[in-house]
């Protein structure tokens, strides 16, 4: 989770130990939605820590009084005017930046949070949405960190990224599932449990936002994002798939989508780390034959639950957990989203300056936020209501959409253990599709920005496969100027 990053871990560890959750008492708790925790909070905090981020609160749930009076709108949206953020100049009011809030239709009170960029080059680019995983963290930590217009100095102000994926794209940010970053609501029961609710959703927000901004409907649309969004990405792509067959809502132009550093199916990817570790020398032989003694339960519990045994989802977990754990143990304090870093004390990474900066009231106010709601950069809540989601596969709905000509791309910088580009080329080379063998068969080839190879990449009709190199969990932080040409090329149809 990591900017687009995943905490995955960190959900593991919620997961497996039954994480706490302190609400307070102004929250309106419906159900037993959310149980008390029996896990003391001091080793989610130690993971959340590792991010330097400190949300304040554990998940956007506000009391309804603090809710202002529902309007007829449903979709809310204002012209950002971010002239006094500093250095990004005067010219940025000028431009097409937006933030907004969309009331969802199938929650009970539920509003979900949004940046929308429009393109510093051509009103006709691609719309591409960015979805950050976790699950539970907010979406921008990418916005920020990897792939948006800006990012923030040391001195809290706003610098231009050069790398911007709005270089080529006008760009959304959601924060979901609700819960998460500036989204809220003032009843439990609208928080999300399941990739059903959570793609219905989004479905229903990229509803609303075509609606509002017609001039884009005709434009090409892709589903983007990292981590555990390789579970939200397939199931939404496939939500709008549907609904267009289906002449459901307003036709969307879905042309492709793309996961970078996925979890998308955790039965081969779980098997994968072993190997992953072994080829980066992070253990040895004996360690390898030792560790992968616990594979075989992992894999039975992966299958019981995904024939529908929701408990067999938790026992999973723990089990696959195991895995993992046991690989750190012996690597020690590395960073496991970045396996060449080690990270100091508490700290992997700084994000820190996300917090500070959406929590000035200025900006909250230019950004239409109450003064009420927080910025939650990484929810616990949220990710402890998909415990057993996680450990489900979410390949199956790919295969039809490949085949109706939807491209894929999956994408991993080589240097991340967390969702590693081994276990995703597993999955890729294992899934039953039209173009399996012929995939299979494609020769690797080299991917080249400025003359120099960034990665390696493989293709087959709809379905492209990259390495990229020198890259840790969160590509685009890593390596931007290969990661817009990456967008890029692939939006037009030049990657493979
Ligand atoms: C943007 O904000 C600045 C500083 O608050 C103000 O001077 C300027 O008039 C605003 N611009 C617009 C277009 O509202
Ligand atoms: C803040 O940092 C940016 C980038 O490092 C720099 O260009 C700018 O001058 C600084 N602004 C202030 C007010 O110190
Ligand atoms: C998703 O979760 C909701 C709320 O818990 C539940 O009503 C619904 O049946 C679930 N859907 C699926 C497909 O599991
Ligand atoms: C493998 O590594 C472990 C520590 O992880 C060490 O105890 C053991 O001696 C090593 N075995 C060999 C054969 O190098």
């Amino acid at each position: 989770m990591a900017s687009s990053f995943s905490l995955l871990f960190l959900v593991v560890l919620i997961l497996c130990f039954s994480n706490v959750l302190s609400l307070s008492s102004k929250f309106i708790l419906h159900s037993d939605l959310i149980k008390p925790s029996k896990f003391p909070i001091t080793m989610t905090e130690k993971f959340i820590r590792q991010l330097n981020v400190f949300p304040k609160h554990d998940i956007n749930l506000v009391s309804s009084k603090e809710i202002e009076p529902v309007t007829e709108q449903r979709l809310f949206e204002k012209k950002l005017n971010l002239s006094y953020l500093g250095d990004s100049g005067a010219t940025v009011q000028d431009l097409g930046h937006h933030a907004g809030y969309y009331r969802l239709v199938h929650t009970k009170a539920a509003r979900m949070f949004y940046f929308f960029f429009e393109s510093r080059s051509n009103k006709n680019d691609p719309v591409v949405i960015w979805l950050t995983g976790g699950p539970g963290c907010s979406s921008e930590l990418a916005l920020f960190y990897e792939n948006g217009p800006f990012q923030i100095s040391p001195n809290i102000s706003l610098v231009w990224n050069d790398f911007g994926w709005d270089k080529v794209s006008n760009l959304i940010y959601v924060d979901q599932p609700t819960g998460t970053g500036f989204s809220y609501t003032s009843d439990d029961r609208d928080i999300r449990r399941n990739e059903t609710d959570i793609s219905n959703d989004l479905y229903d927000f990229i509803q609303a936002f075509f609606n509002s901004h017609p001039e884009y409907v005709n434009n090409n649309f892709y589903i983007t994002g990292e981590s555990y969004a390789g579970h939200y990405i397939p199931v939404f792509a496939s939500r709008v798939h549907q609904a267009n067959k289906n002449k459901e809502g307003i036709y969307i132009n879905l042309k492709g989508f793309a996961i970078g550093n996925g979890m998308t199916n955790p039965e081969i990817q779980f098997k994968a780390y072993t190997d992953y570790a072994l080829d980066m020398k992070l253990i040895n032989q004996t360690d390898y034959d030792d560790i992968n003694k616990l594979y075989p339960k992992c894999e039975q519990h992966i299958k019981s639950c995904g024939n529908g045994g929701e408990d067999a989802c938790l026992y999973a977990f723990q089990d696959c957990f195991k895995i993992f754990s046991s690989i750190m143990d012996i690597v020690g304090d590395k960073n496991y989203y970045d396996i060449r870093k080690t990270c100091k004390g508490d700290l992997c990474y700084d994000f820190s300056r996300m917090e500070t900066y959406l929590n000035y009231d200025q900006v909250k106010h230019a950004l239409g936020v109450g003064n009420d709601i927080e910025f939650v950069s990484c929810s616990s809540t949220v990710k402890q209501a998909l415990g057993t989601d996680m450990m489900k596969s979410f390949e199956v709905g790919i295969p039809p959409l490949l085949k109706d000509g939807i491209n894929l791309l999956i994408y991993a910088g080589e240097y991340d253990l967390m969702c590693n580009w081994l276990g995703n080329s597993n999955w890729v080379h294992a899934m039953e599709w039209f173009g399996q063998r012929d995939f299979g068969a494609a020769p690797s080839i080299s991917f080249r920005v400025d003359g120099e190879e960034k990665g390696v990449q493989k293709n087959h009709g709809p379905l492209t496969f990259l390495k990229v190199h020198d890259a840790g969990h969160m590509v685009p932080m890593d390596q931007p100027k290969a990661a817009l040409e990456m967008l890029q090329r692939w939006t037009q149809g030049k990657l493979s």
